[in-house]
Protein backbone atom coordinates (compact mmCIF):
# COMPACT_ATOMS: atom_id res chain seq x y z
CA UNK A 1 0.00 0.00 0.00
CA UNK A 2 1.23 3.33 -0.47
CA UNK A 3 3.13 5.25 1.78
CA UNK A 4 1.18 9.00 2.84
CA UNK A 5 2.83 11.57 5.20
CA UNK A 6 1.43 14.01 7.60
CA UNK A 7 2.81 16.86 8.80
CA UNK A 8 1.12 17.76 12.58
CA UNK A 9 0.03 13.87 12.14
CA UNK A 10 -0.52 13.91 16.55
CA UNK A 11 -2.67 16.70 16.15
CA UNK A 12 -7.09 16.36 15.85
CA UNK A 13 -7.59 16.31 12.55
CA UNK A 14 -3.94 14.87 11.32
CA UNK A 15 -4.19 12.01 14.31
CA UNK A 16 -7.49 11.48 12.96
CA UNK A 17 -6.96 10.68 9.69
CA UNK A 18 -3.86 8.79 10.48
CA UNK A 19 -5.68 6.15 12.25
CA UNK A 20 -8.16 5.80 9.21
CA UNK A 21 -5.71 5.58 6.60
CA UNK A 22 -3.75 2.90 8.62
CA UNK A 23 -7.15 1.00 9.15
CA UNK A 24 -7.84 1.01 5.22
CA UNK A 25 -4.51 -0.59 5.23
CA UNK A 26 -2.34 2.31 3.63
CA UNK A 27 1.31 3.18 5.35
CA UNK A 28 1.55 6.44 7.61
CA UNK A 29 4.14 8.62 8.56
CA UNK A 30 3.74 11.50 10.82
CA UNK A 31 5.70 14.11 11.86
CA UNK A 32 4.64 16.74 14.63
CA UNK A 33 6.94 18.71 16.99
CA UNK A 34 4.01 18.16 20.16
CA UNK A 35 3.82 21.74 20.60
CA UNK A 36 0.08 21.13 21.25
CA UNK A 37 -1.08 20.14 24.46
CA UNK A 38 -1.99 16.52 24.45
CA UNK A 39 -0.80 15.32 21.12
CA UNK A 40 1.43 12.93 23.39
CA UNK A 41 -1.66 10.83 23.65
CA UNK A 42 -2.65 11.01 20.25
CA UNK A 43 1.05 9.75 19.61
CA UNK A 44 0.69 6.90 21.50
CA UNK A 45 -2.72 5.29 20.06
CA UNK A 46 -1.09 6.10 16.49
CA UNK A 47 2.49 4.23 17.28
CA UNK A 48 0.49 1.30 18.82
CA UNK A 49 -1.65 1.33 15.42
CA UNK A 50 1.75 1.00 13.78
CA UNK A 51 2.53 4.71 12.62
CA UNK A 52 6.08 5.66 11.69
CA UNK A 53 7.19 8.69 14.21
CA UNK A 54 8.96 11.85 13.60
CA UNK A 55 9.21 14.51 16.26
CA UNK A 56 10.23 17.38 13.57
CA UNK A 57 9.29 21.07 13.00
CA UNK A 58 7.92 21.74 9.65
CA UNK A 59 9.99 25.05 10.33
CA UNK A 60 13.00 22.84 9.72
CA UNK A 61 13.39 22.63 5.94
CA UNK A 62 16.49 20.36 6.82
CA UNK A 63 14.54 17.62 9.09
CA UNK A 64 11.95 17.15 6.12
CA UNK A 65 14.39 16.70 3.75
CA UNK A 66 15.60 13.45 6.02
CA UNK A 67 12.79 12.20 5.11
CA UNK A 68 12.78 9.14 2.76
CA UNK A 69 11.02 9.89 -0.78
CA UNK A 70 8.55 6.90 -1.56
CA UNK A 71 5.21 8.79 -0.28
CA UNK A 72 2.06 9.17 -2.41
CA UNK A 73 0.82 12.08 -1.02
CA UNK A 74 1.43 14.81 1.85
CA UNK A 75 -1.17 16.01 4.05
CA UNK A 76 -0.34 19.10 5.99
CA UNK A 77 -1.74 19.79 8.96
CA UNK A 78 0.44 21.07 11.10
CA UNK A 79 -0.13 24.79 12.70
CA UNK A 80 -1.37 27.02 14.77
CA UNK A 81 -4.86 26.51 14.74
CA UNK A 82 -6.20 29.40 16.83
CA UNK A 83 -7.98 32.60 15.16
CA UNK A 84 -6.51 34.25 18.62
CA UNK A 85 -3.09 33.77 18.02
CA UNK A 86 -1.14 36.13 17.09
CA UNK A 87 -4.19 39.05 18.36
CA UNK A 88 -2.60 39.88 21.36
CA UNK A 89 1.23 40.13 22.84
CA UNK A 90 4.29 38.60 20.91
CA UNK A 91 3.00 35.90 19.10
CA UNK A 92 2.58 37.04 15.36
CA UNK A 93 6.01 36.23 14.22
CA UNK A 94 5.99 32.54 15.86
CA UNK A 95 1.79 32.38 13.85
CA UNK A 96 3.64 33.39 10.98
CA UNK A 97 6.37 30.77 10.91
CA UNK A 98 4.10 27.75 11.60
CA UNK A 99 1.70 28.91 9.41
CA UNK A 100 3.48 30.39 6.48
CA UNK A 101 6.96 29.11 6.56
CA UNK A 102 6.07 25.48 7.55
CA UNK A 103 3.31 24.86 5.31
CA UNK A 104 5.48 27.02 2.68
CA UNK A 105 8.66 24.08 3.46
CA UNK A 106 6.18 21.16 3.20
CA UNK A 107 5.04 22.73 0.02
CA UNK A 108 8.70 22.91 -1.40
CA UNK A 109 9.41 19.10 -0.37
CA UNK A 110 6.26 17.78 -1.85
CA UNK A 111 7.08 19.89 -5.37
CA UNK A 112 10.90 18.83 -5.43
CA UNK A 113 9.67 15.16 -5.19
CA UNK A 114 6.47 15.82 -7.07
CA UNK A 115 4.21 14.52 -4.26
CA UNK A 116 0.54 15.61 -4.46
CA UNK A 117 -0.43 17.83 -1.53
CA UNK A 118 -3.81 18.11 0.26
CA UNK A 119 -4.27 21.23 3.22
CA UNK A 120 -5.79 22.19 5.45
CA UNK A 121 -6.89 26.06 5.03
CA UNK A 122 -10.03 27.67 7.11
CA UNK A 123 -12.90 29.31 7.13
CA UNK A 124 -10.88 32.52 8.66
CA UNK A 125 -10.46 33.30 4.96
CA UNK A 126 -13.18 34.96 4.70
CA UNK A 127 -13.51 38.59 5.86
CA UNK A 128 -14.76 38.74 9.45
CA UNK A 129 -16.28 42.27 8.63
CA UNK A 130 -18.06 41.72 5.53
CA UNK A 131 -20.02 38.57 7.50
CA UNK A 132 -20.58 40.86 10.62
CA UNK A 133 -22.17 43.76 7.98
CA UNK A 134 -24.86 41.38 6.79
CA UNK A 135 -27.98 41.30 7.96
CA UNK A 136 -29.25 38.95 10.38
CA UNK A 137 -32.30 38.16 12.04
CA UNK A 138 -31.64 37.18 16.18
CA UNK A 139 -34.48 34.66 17.45
CA UNK A 140 -34.34 33.73 20.85
CA UNK A 141 -31.77 30.59 20.68
CA UNK A 142 -29.48 32.19 17.67
CA UNK A 143 -28.96 34.41 15.15
CA UNK A 144 -30.04 33.50 11.25
CA UNK A 145 -29.09 34.94 8.13
CA UNK A 146 -30.85 37.44 6.46
CA UNK A 147 -29.18 38.88 3.87
CA UNK A 148 -26.81 41.51 2.14
CA UNK A 149 -23.40 40.15 1.66
CA UNK A 150 -22.07 39.03 -1.70
CA UNK A 151 -21.59 34.96 -1.92
CA UNK A 152 -23.69 34.11 1.04
CA UNK A 153 -26.60 32.84 1.55
CA UNK A 154 -28.86 31.35 4.13
CA UNK A 155 -27.28 27.94 2.96
CA UNK A 156 -24.01 29.14 4.28
CA UNK A 157 -20.52 31.26 2.68
CA UNK A 158 -19.54 29.80 -0.67
CA UNK A 159 -16.21 30.07 -1.65
CA UNK A 160 -17.34 32.65 -4.16
CA UNK A 161 -17.62 35.24 -1.47
CA UNK A 162 -15.20 38.42 -1.95
CA UNK A 163 -12.01 38.00 -0.08
CA UNK A 164 -11.11 41.55 0.42
CA UNK A 165 -11.65 42.55 4.50
CA UNK A 166 -10.13 42.05 7.64
CA UNK A 167 -10.07 38.47 8.91
CA UNK A 168 -7.52 38.28 11.73
CA UNK A 169 -3.55 36.98 11.33
CA UNK A 170 -4.58 34.09 11.60
CA UNK A 171 -6.94 33.95 8.72
CA UNK A 172 -4.54 35.66 6.36
CA UNK A 173 -1.66 32.98 7.63
CA UNK A 174 -3.98 30.72 5.91
CA UNK A 175 -5.14 32.82 3.07
CA UNK A 176 -1.13 33.22 1.91
CA UNK A 177 -0.56 29.67 2.23
CA UNK A 178 -3.33 28.61 -0.10
CA UNK A 179 -2.24 31.15 -2.41
CA UNK A 180 1.59 29.97 -2.75
CA UNK A 181 0.02 26.52 -2.69
CA UNK A 182 -1.63 27.48 -5.68
CA UNK A 183 0.82 29.32 -7.72
CA UNK A 184 2.93 25.30 -6.77
CA UNK A 185 0.29 23.89 -8.38
CA UNK A 186 -0.11 25.97 -11.50
CA UNK A 187 3.32 26.82 -11.89
CA UNK A 188 4.93 23.35 -11.28
CA UNK A 189 2.01 20.90 -11.95
CA UNK A 190 1.92 20.17 -8.58
CA UNK A 191 -1.22 18.60 -7.71
CA UNK A 192 -2.81 19.80 -4.98
CA UNK A 193 -6.19 19.88 -2.90
CA UNK A 194 -7.29 23.21 -0.55
CA UNK A 195 -9.75 22.30 1.86
CA UNK A 196 -11.23 25.03 3.46
CA UNK A 197 -12.43 24.08 6.95
CA UNK A 198 -15.35 25.59 8.95
CA UNK A 199 -15.33 24.14 12.71
CA UNK A 200 -14.32 20.34 12.96
CA UNK A 201 -15.19 18.78 15.98
CA UNK A 202 -15.17 15.43 17.81
CA UNK A 203 -12.95 12.62 20.15
CA UNK A 204 -9.47 13.39 20.07
CA UNK A 205 -9.66 16.68 19.91
CA UNK A 206 -7.62 18.42 22.55
CA UNK A 207 -9.85 21.73 23.07
CA UNK A 208 -8.86 25.15 24.73
CA UNK A 209 -10.83 27.47 25.32
CA UNK A 210 -9.60 29.44 22.30
CA UNK A 211 -9.16 26.30 20.04
CA UNK A 212 -12.05 23.38 19.32
CA UNK A 213 -14.85 25.66 21.35
CA UNK A 214 -17.39 23.21 21.37
CA UNK A 215 -15.04 19.99 22.44
CA UNK A 216 -14.45 22.97 25.23
CA UNK A 217 -17.90 23.14 25.92
CA UNK A 218 -18.56 19.45 26.26
CA UNK A 219 -15.78 19.15 28.50
CA UNK A 220 -16.57 22.56 30.85
CA UNK A 221 -20.20 20.38 31.25
CA UNK A 222 -18.83 16.91 31.91
CA UNK A 223 -16.43 18.43 34.39
CA UNK A 224 -19.25 20.69 36.08
CA UNK A 225 -17.25 24.14 35.09
CA UNK A 226 -18.63 27.82 34.37
CA UNK A 227 -18.89 28.86 31.31
CA UNK A 228 -18.98 32.81 29.22
CA UNK A 229 -20.85 33.72 26.21
CA UNK A 230 -18.51 36.38 24.93
CA UNK A 231 -19.85 39.24 22.58
CA UNK A 232 -22.57 40.12 20.08
CA UNK A 233 -25.17 40.66 23.35
CA UNK A 234 -23.58 38.24 25.48
CA UNK A 235 -26.45 35.68 25.19
CA UNK A 236 -24.64 32.95 23.24
CA UNK A 237 -26.59 33.54 20.01
CA UNK A 238 -23.67 33.35 17.42
CA UNK A 239 -23.80 30.55 15.50
CA UNK A 240 -21.50 27.61 13.48
CA UNK A 241 -21.46 24.61 11.88
CA UNK A 242 -20.05 21.45 13.14
CA UNK A 243 -18.94 19.11 11.16
CA UNK A 244 -17.87 15.73 12.58
CA UNK A 245 -13.95 14.76 12.36
CA UNK A 246 -15.33 11.23 10.51
CA UNK A 247 -17.23 13.02 7.89
CA UNK A 248 -13.96 14.91 7.32
CA UNK A 249 -12.10 12.18 7.46
CA UNK A 250 -14.77 10.08 5.02
CA UNK A 251 -14.17 13.40 2.56
CA UNK A 252 -10.39 13.09 2.71
CA UNK A 253 -9.79 9.34 2.23
CA UNK A 254 -11.72 10.52 -1.20
CA UNK A 255 -9.66 12.96 -2.28
CA UNK A 256 -6.61 10.90 -1.79
CA UNK A 257 -8.03 8.54 -3.87
CA UNK A 258 -8.75 11.11 -6.15
CA UNK A 259 -5.28 11.99 -6.27
CA UNK A 260 -4.25 8.86 -6.68
CA UNK A 261 -6.37 8.02 -10.00
CA UNK A 262 -6.60 11.71 -11.77
CA UNK A 263 -3.89 13.79 -10.36
CA UNK A 264 -4.39 16.15 -13.12
CA UNK A 265 -7.41 17.32 -12.00
CA UNK A 266 -6.40 18.88 -9.05
CA UNK A 267 -4.17 22.16 -9.40
CA UNK A 268 -4.75 23.94 -5.63
CA UNK A 269 -8.58 23.86 -6.13
CA UNK A 270 -10.74 25.44 -3.22
CA UNK A 271 -13.19 23.20 -1.71
CA UNK A 272 -15.01 24.23 1.33
CA UNK A 273 -16.04 21.86 3.77
CA UNK A 274 -18.09 21.96 6.51
CA UNK A 275 -21.01 20.69 8.21
CA UNK A 276 -23.71 22.67 6.29
CA UNK A 277 -26.71 24.75 7.34
CA UNK A 278 -28.73 21.16 8.89
CA UNK A 279 -25.82 20.84 11.77
CA UNK A 280 -25.48 24.41 12.48
CA UNK A 281 -26.41 25.41 16.41
CA UNK A 282 -25.59 28.67 18.55
CA UNK A 283 -24.10 28.31 21.74
CA UNK A 284 -26.95 28.21 23.80
CA UNK A 285 -28.20 25.67 21.82
CA UNK A 286 -25.22 23.73 22.49
CA UNK A 287 -25.46 24.53 26.42
CA UNK A 288 -28.92 23.06 26.13
CA UNK A 289 -27.36 20.02 24.49
CA UNK A 290 -24.72 18.79 26.52
CA UNK A 291 -27.04 19.89 29.56
CA UNK A 292 -29.33 17.01 28.08
CA UNK A 293 -26.13 14.37 27.43
CA UNK A 294 -24.06 15.09 30.83
CA UNK A 295 -26.75 15.54 32.91
CA UNK A 296 -25.00 18.69 34.37
CA UNK A 297 -26.00 22.53 34.57
CA UNK A 298 -22.89 25.00 34.70
CA UNK A 299 -23.40 28.67 35.21
CA UNK A 300 -23.01 30.83 32.02
CA UNK A 301 -22.16 34.34 32.30
CA UNK A 302 -22.08 37.13 30.16
CA UNK A 303 -19.87 39.29 28.79
CA UNK A 304 -21.02 41.83 25.93
CA UNK A 305 -17.32 42.82 24.47
CA UNK A 306 -16.57 40.37 21.40
CA UNK A 307 -13.71 38.64 21.19
CA UNK A 308 -10.94 40.01 18.39
CA UNK A 309 -11.85 38.90 14.78
CA UNK A 310 -14.94 36.90 15.88
CA UNK A 311 -18.13 36.56 13.66
CA UNK A 312 -21.55 36.41 14.46
CA UNK A 313 -22.46 33.59 12.06
CA UNK A 314 -20.59 30.63 10.18
CA UNK A 315 -22.40 28.46 8.49
CA UNK A 316 -20.66 26.62 5.58
CA UNK A 317 -21.94 26.75 1.85
CA UNK A 318 -20.09 23.27 0.63
CA UNK A 319 -20.61 24.01 -2.75
CA UNK A 320 -19.14 21.44 -5.23
CA UNK A 321 -17.08 19.75 -2.78
CA UNK A 322 -20.14 16.91 -2.68
CA UNK A 323 -19.84 16.60 -6.25
CA UNK A 324 -16.48 16.34 -7.08
CA UNK A 325 -15.97 13.99 -3.94
CA UNK A 326 -19.19 12.36 -3.99
CA UNK A 327 -19.40 12.97 -0.51
CA UNK A 328 -21.90 15.12 2.22
CA UNK A 329 -21.65 15.26 5.86
CA UNK A 330 -23.96 12.89 7.16
CA UNK A 331 -23.44 13.41 11.07
CA UNK A 332 -25.49 16.17 12.87
CA UNK A 333 -24.30 18.75 15.19
CA UNK A 334 -25.87 16.52 18.43
CA UNK A 335 -24.18 13.54 17.37
CA UNK A 336 -20.80 15.02 17.23
CA UNK A 337 -21.90 16.31 20.75
CA UNK A 338 -22.90 13.23 21.77
CA UNK A 339 -19.18 11.40 20.27
CA UNK A 340 -17.38 13.81 22.34
CA UNK A 341 -19.16 13.44 25.23
CA UNK A 342 -18.78 9.76 25.50
CA UNK A 343 -15.36 9.98 24.36
CA UNK A 344 -14.38 12.52 27.56
CA UNK A 345 -15.93 9.90 29.52
CA UNK A 346 -14.05 6.42 28.46
CA UNK A 347 -11.03 8.88 29.31
CA UNK A 348 -12.58 11.00 31.86
CA UNK A 349 -8.62 10.55 34.20
CA UNK A 350 -6.41 11.43 30.91
CA UNK A 351 -8.28 14.40 29.81
CA UNK A 352 -9.56 16.21 32.74
CA UNK A 353 -5.65 17.48 33.13
CA UNK A 354 -5.95 18.49 29.43
CA UNK A 355 -8.95 19.86 28.08
CA UNK A 356 -10.40 22.12 31.63
N1 LIG B 1 -9.98 21.96 14.05
C1 LIG B 1 -10.67 22.82 13.33
O1 LIG B 1 -11.84 23.12 13.64
C2 LIG B 1 -10.05 23.45 12.10
C3 LIG B 1 -10.85 24.31 11.35
C4 LIG B 1 -10.31 24.91 10.22
C5 LIG B 1 -9.02 24.63 9.84
N2 LIG B 1 -8.26 23.79 10.60
C6 LIG B 1 -6.88 23.55 10.16
O2 LIG B 1 -6.64 22.16 10.17
C7 LIG B 1 -5.27 21.91 10.49
C8 LIG B 1 -5.19 20.93 11.66
O3 LIG B 1 -5.85 21.50 12.77
P1 LIG B 1 -6.11 20.69 14.11
O4 LIG B 1 -7.45 21.09 14.60
O5 LIG B 1 -5.79 19.29 13.90
O6 LIG B 1 -5.03 21.38 15.06
P2 LIG B 1 -4.12 20.66 16.18
O7 LIG B 1 -3.51 21.77 16.97
O8 LIG B 1 -4.91 19.66 16.91
O9 LIG B 1 -3.02 19.92 15.32
C9 LIG B 1 -1.89 20.57 14.81
C10 LIG B 1 -0.68 19.70 15.12
O10 LIG B 1 0.46 20.31 14.53
C11 LIG B 1 1.53 20.23 15.46
N3 LIG B 1 2.44 21.34 15.12
C12 LIG B 1 2.26 22.65 15.33
N4 LIG B 1 3.28 23.32 14.83
C13 LIG B 1 4.12 22.41 14.25
C14 LIG B 1 5.34 22.51 13.55
N5 LIG B 1 5.93 23.69 13.34
N6 LIG B 1 5.93 21.38 13.11
C15 LIG B 1 5.36 20.16 13.34
N7 LIG B 1 4.20 20.02 13.99
C16 LIG B 1 3.58 21.14 14.44
C17 LIG B 1 0.90 20.34 16.84
O11 LIG B 1 1.71 19.75 17.85
C18 LIG B 1 -0.40 19.57 16.61
O12 LIG B 1 -0.24 18.21 16.97
C19 LIG B 1 -4.64 23.26 10.77
O13 LIG B 1 -4.02 23.71 9.61
C20 LIG B 1 -5.83 24.15 11.08
O14 LIG B 1 -5.55 25.49 10.75
C21 LIG B 1 -8.74 23.20 11.73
Amino acid sequence: MPRILITGGCGFIGSSLASELLCLGYQVTVIDNLSRRGSELNLSRLLAMGAEFHKSDTCDPEALDKLNDSFSCLIECSAEPSVLSGAVGDGARSLLNVNLMGAVNSFEWARRRSVPVIFFSSSRVYPYDRLNACHYRETETRFEFVDGCSGVTQAGVSVSMPLDGVRSLYGASKLSAELILREYALQYGLPAIINRCGVVAGPWQMAREDQGVFTFWAARHYFRLPLQYIGFGGNGHQVRDLLHIQDLVDLVVRQVAALRDRPSDFRGDIYNAGGSIRSSLSLREATEICRRLTGHEVSTASRIEARPSDVIWYVTDNGPTGKVFGWEPKRSAEVVLQDIVAWIKDNASLLKEILV
